[in-house]
């Protein structure tokens, strides 16, 4: 199979290192890809948003399976281009990326699939959602309704926080048309968890469960993040739960977009919430997530490239994905000053040594091959390391050890990745 990798981060590097393995592949490209992507893939300079050029490229080179990493050329549309042209893409049609696009759909699908989810109203009105805040008080959730880089939401402690998260979304549009609307969300508290499933409108497969950290300092301090870390499995979200949210979040919604004439194939990401009351949605992605997908992948057993085929074909019911019984711990390296202002051209050393360490994958992000045979830092989250271990203490072990053998000043990492609470 000759397969095209859609994307350029840490989690694409992981997909392409995930399907480099399989032995039906006999060959890999990556657009646009990054330098560790390049060691496994022939990286082609397409951006991921210019999908004419995708899909020529990927008709002038008989590909058979196109895999996007992020969400943003599935909300353009890439499946249905590629589909029109007769090639596979694993992932949802634009009408089906709805549910990530935007949190209304989201929520009505919920509704509609009686996917237990926190008590929502949707305003396209200012004053409106003013006037909902000060009657309902905090803590409040108030979010952009279209894409906003996951920073549209905020979580308000205080109904002052809340006026000011709608006057900066909706008045000042600080992330343009995507703050037209609002969705106003009852504050679900518990633990955070992710589960992902392989989709192929009508089965689900399970790829497992994972932890995310999403501030950008030890102890779940300061700015939100694109993520700095995850680890799978989970103690307090075993095997059995996860199948018990498979029945309970994933297969209703498959049941619900199938009804709406929109079948969704892919992968999907439920972002839950583990509330007293149970497991509540929080939010739909239609892809991997990164830092996730990196952990979930260095516990996958069986080939996932006739899996990823087999969701686009329809054909998942005969299929069964093996996880290995180890854990894993990814911690994410960022360029100093990230989320905010990353600084870039920072040399990276000591990346062989750490990508040589036993049950250790070092995937890239932001990086750039800098003179002679050098990397450097080209991008705000740069670099994964990946550890697998007996338990989360051993792989946890594992990865900080790889961290600790590259001399970069210019980066930093969280420090409690796995670390027990
Ligand atoms: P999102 O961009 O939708 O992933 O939301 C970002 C983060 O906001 C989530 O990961 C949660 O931590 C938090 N969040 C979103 N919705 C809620 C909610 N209804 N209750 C509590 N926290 C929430
Ligand atoms: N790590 C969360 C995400 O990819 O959305």
């Amino acid at each position: 199979m000759k397969v095209l990798v859609i994307g350029s981060g840490a989690r694409e590097h992981a997909l392409c290192w995930a399907i480099a393995g399989s032995p039906l592949l006999t060959k890999l490209y990556c657009a646009p890809g990054n330098p560790g992507i390049a060691t496994l893939a022939e990286c082609v300079p397409i951006g991921m948003l210019d999908i004419a050029t995708l899909v020529g490229f990927a008709q002038d080179n008989a590909i058979d399976l196109v895999v996007p990493g992020p969400e943003a050329p599935l909300v353009a549309g890439i499946t249905d281009a590629m589909e029109a042209v007769g090639i596979a893409c694993c992932g949802p049609t634009r009408a089906a990326a709805q549910l990530e696009g935007s949190k209304t759909f989201a929520k009505q699908v919920c509704n509609a699939a009686s996917i237990p989810t926190a008590l929502w109203e949707r305003f396209d009105d200012a004053a409106a959602a003013l006037a909902f805040v000060q009657r309902r008080g905090a803590p409040i959730v108030v979010k952009a309704d279209g894409l906003a880089a996951g920073k549209g939401v905020v979580v308000a402690a205080t109904v002052q926080e809340a006026i000011a998260a709608i006057d900066s979304i909706m008045q000042q549009k600080r992330f343009g048309e995507a703050g037209s609307a609002v969705v106003i969300e009852e504050c679900l508290l518990g633990e955070e968890v992710s589960l992902l499933a392989l989709c192929d409108g009508t089965d689900a497969l399970l790829l497992g469960s994972a932890q995310d950290y999403k501030r950008v300092g030890d102890g779940d301090t300061g700015a939100n993040t694109g993520g700095m870390g995850a680890y799978s499995p989970l103690p307090r979200f075993p095997v059995k739960l996860e199948d018990a949210c498979l029945e309970l979040i994933i297969r209703p919604a498959l049941v619900e977009m199938k009804r709406k004439g929109m079948p969704f194939r892919g992968i999907l990401f439920a972002g839950l919430m583990l509330t007293q009351e149970g497991a509540k949605l929080i939010e739909f992605n239609v892809r991997f997530g990164d830092p996730e997908c990196q952990v979930l992948l260095a516990r996958m057993q069986s080939d996932l490239l006739p899996a990823l085929q087999a969701a686009c074909d329809g054909e998942l019911r005969d299929f069964n994905l093996r996880r290995i019984d180890r854990a894993a711990v990814a911690v994410v390296l960022a360029a100093n000053g990230y989320p905010e202002t990353p600084t870039l051209g920072s040399t990276i050393n000591g990346l062989d040594r750490a990508a040589a360490m036993p049950d250790v994958s070092l995937f890239h992000a932001g990086t750039e091959a800098g003179p002679d045979g050098t990397v450097v830092a080209a991008g705000g989250r740069v670099l994964t390391i990946c550890g697998v271990g007996a338990d989360i203490g051993q792989a946890r072990e594992r990865a900080y050890a790889a961290v600790d053998e590259i001399a970069w000043p210019g980066g930093f990492c969280r420090r409690d990745i796995g670390a027990p609470p």
